[in-house]
This record gives structure tokens, sequence and C-alpha cells, in this order.
């Protein structure tokens, strides 16, 4: 008996060195992602990817540096701030709904949930913090949202992604349907996230360039000139999934949906360790 525990134990420890078992599988993955991107930009510095594209395109990043001198959505955080700070009927406010200060609020977001069993992300808690004052619920992709959002984004820059993906089964079943809808084929042009945010990342398709995914999270909402010709110009994250999901003729899904809130979970974890720059501007 305690020599069947002895191989086993070997076995395990070998394992371990080999395959990373026993630890949490994300991890490995964010390690591998990561790598990638080195090795495909080695020019750019890490913490560069929060600036899109821009950080691997030199051409169009002259343009955008003199568009943040006075970037379009500065009126919009302060929109967001008084919003933030106007009580509701009841007379508290956002904030009573938050345990932590506000320049805290955007890097605790998305997390897992263990009590409720889902990820909740910021845009997420605040409609849940209108319903708890009997306020209406928020549209989920443009408007006061993105406006609270700019707000919440500007009082956590400088702040680090940090998103846990913890061993339980929950957890691990949301990240892997996040990191699932990333590398999946969809739509009649059946391309995945990866197809060109991964293996194209820095490739031209029409006008633009790729991104790199690694980033790609931490400087929403944004502001776009194509936004801004049927609203203010702002969207949130699962508004650009919606067009990323259209682009390839797939039918997009509910912002703020299960679908997308996996994938802003993968997609978020992907950038841990990166700085906060929110909010953004994007052509
Ligand atoms: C057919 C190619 C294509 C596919 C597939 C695609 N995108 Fe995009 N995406 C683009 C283009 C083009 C842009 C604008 C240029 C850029 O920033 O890459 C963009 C921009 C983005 C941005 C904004 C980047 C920034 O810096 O603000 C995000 C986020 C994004 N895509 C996420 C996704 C996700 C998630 C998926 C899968 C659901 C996806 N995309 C699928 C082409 C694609």
């Amino acid at each position: 008996m305690k020599k069947i525990a002895v191989t086993f134990t070997t076995l395990c420890t070998l394992a371990v060195l080999m395959l990373g078992c026993a630890s949490n599988p994300a991890e490995k993955d964010l390690n591998d992602f990561r790598d990638y991107y080195s090795k495909r930009f080695p020019d750019t510095p890490t913490n560069d990817f929060i600036n899109g594209v821009y950080s691997i395109d030199k051409g169009s990043r002259d343009q955008w540096e003199s568009l943040e001198e006075f970037p379009p959505y500065e009126i919009i955080i302060e929109k967001g701030e008084k919003l933030f700070n106007t009580p509701f009927k009841n007379g508290k406010t956002y904030a009573s709904c938050f345990s932590v200060p506000v320049d805290s609020i955007k890097s605790s977001y998305p997390y897992f949930d263990k009590k409720r069993k889902e990820v909740i992300t910021l845009e997420l808690a605040l409609n849940d913090c209108r319903k708890a004052n009997d306020e209406e619920p928020l549209k989920y992709k443009t408007g006061a949202i993105t406006h609270l959002g700019a707000y919440l984004a500007f009082q956590g820059r400088g702040k680090t992604v940090n998103v846990t993906i913890d061993s339980s089964k929950e957890s691990l079943e949301w990240y892997n349907r996040g990191k699932q809808h990333f590398y999946a084929k969809r739509g009649q042009l059946n391309m995945s996230c990866a197809d060109c945010h991964y293996y194209n990342a820095g490739n031209r398709i029409r006008a633009d360039i790729l991104s790199p995914a690694l980033g790609h999270t931490t400087h929403f909402p944004v502001y776009r000139n194509k936004w801004a010709t049927d609203g203010d110009g702002m969207g949130t994250l699962h508004r650009r999934y919606g067009g990323c999901n259209k682009q390839v003729r797939a039918k997009p899904f509910e912002a703020q949906s299960e679908e997308y809130r996996a994938l802003e979970y993968f997609h978020t974890y992907m950038s841990n360790g990166l700085t906060l720059n929110g909010p953004g501007v994007r052509k």
C-alpha cells in the first residue's frame, strides 16, 4: 500500500512538472497566450498591449495620440460622475452598492460570484444596484451605462487587471465557456475571434490592422467615430463583441448574456497584470 502511495506521489510530481497537474489550467492558458504575443510582437513591451492596434502599428499611433490630447470622452466622464453621485429617489447613491472605494470599483470586475454561481460584470452590478434601489435598469450597450462606465474606468486608471479563476467547477466552467467562444468558428464567414485577433493579429483586413486580443479589455468603454453617427460615440465591451460577431455574419448574443459575460471573463483574465486605461478612443 505504502509503495503504491509513493509511486502515485512520484507520478504526480512528474505530472506537475510536465503539465502543471493540480494547478489551475487557466494559468497555463495565460502563459501560452502571453508568450505567443510577445514572440509575435517582440518590439511591443507587454504593458503597451493595452493600447490595442496602436501598440503594434506606428503609423496610426501618432494620429491616435493627438486624439487623446483632447479626448472626446472627457465630457462623457463628467456626465458619468454626475450620474454616479446623483441620489436615487430613495436618497441612496450608487456608492452604497459597492464595498470598495470608487477608484477600485472598475478593477473588481468581472468576478465569479460563488453564491450566485455566475460571472458578474460591472454593467450587471450597476443595474443590480439600480434594481435594488427601485430604479429602472439601463440599456447595456450605449447611453448612461457607458457614462457611468467611463467615469469608473477613469477613476480606476492605473490599477491592475486581476481576474481570479478559482479552481471551483463552476468558475472553470464559465471560463471554459468564454474560451470556447473565443476559439470557436462562427457565422457565414466561419471565423473565430482567435482567427482575427490571435492568429492574424497585425495583419490587415480591408482597411484595418487587426489588434492583438491581449489588452483588449483594459480600456472600455470606448469612444468611436463610427458610433458617433447615431449616438454620442460611446459603447461597452459587449457592444464591440456584438459588432465583431456581426462582421462574420453571425447572430450576436445579447449584451450581458451569459455567453458574453463568460467571454469577458476569459478575455479579461488573459490581460491579468496589465494596467487599466479606460475609457479609450478607437477608430
Ligand atoms: C473578421 C475579423 C474579426 C473577427 C472574427 C473578430 N473581430 Fe474583433 N475586430 C476586428 C476589427 C477589424 C477590429 C478593429 C481593429 C482592431 O482594433 O482590431 C476589431 C476590434 C475589436 C475590439 C476592439 C479593440 C480595441 O482596442 O478596443 C475588440 C475588443 C474585439 N474586436 C473583440 C473581438 C472578439 C471578442 C471577437 C470574437 C467574438 C472578435 N473581435 C472577432 C475584426 C474581427
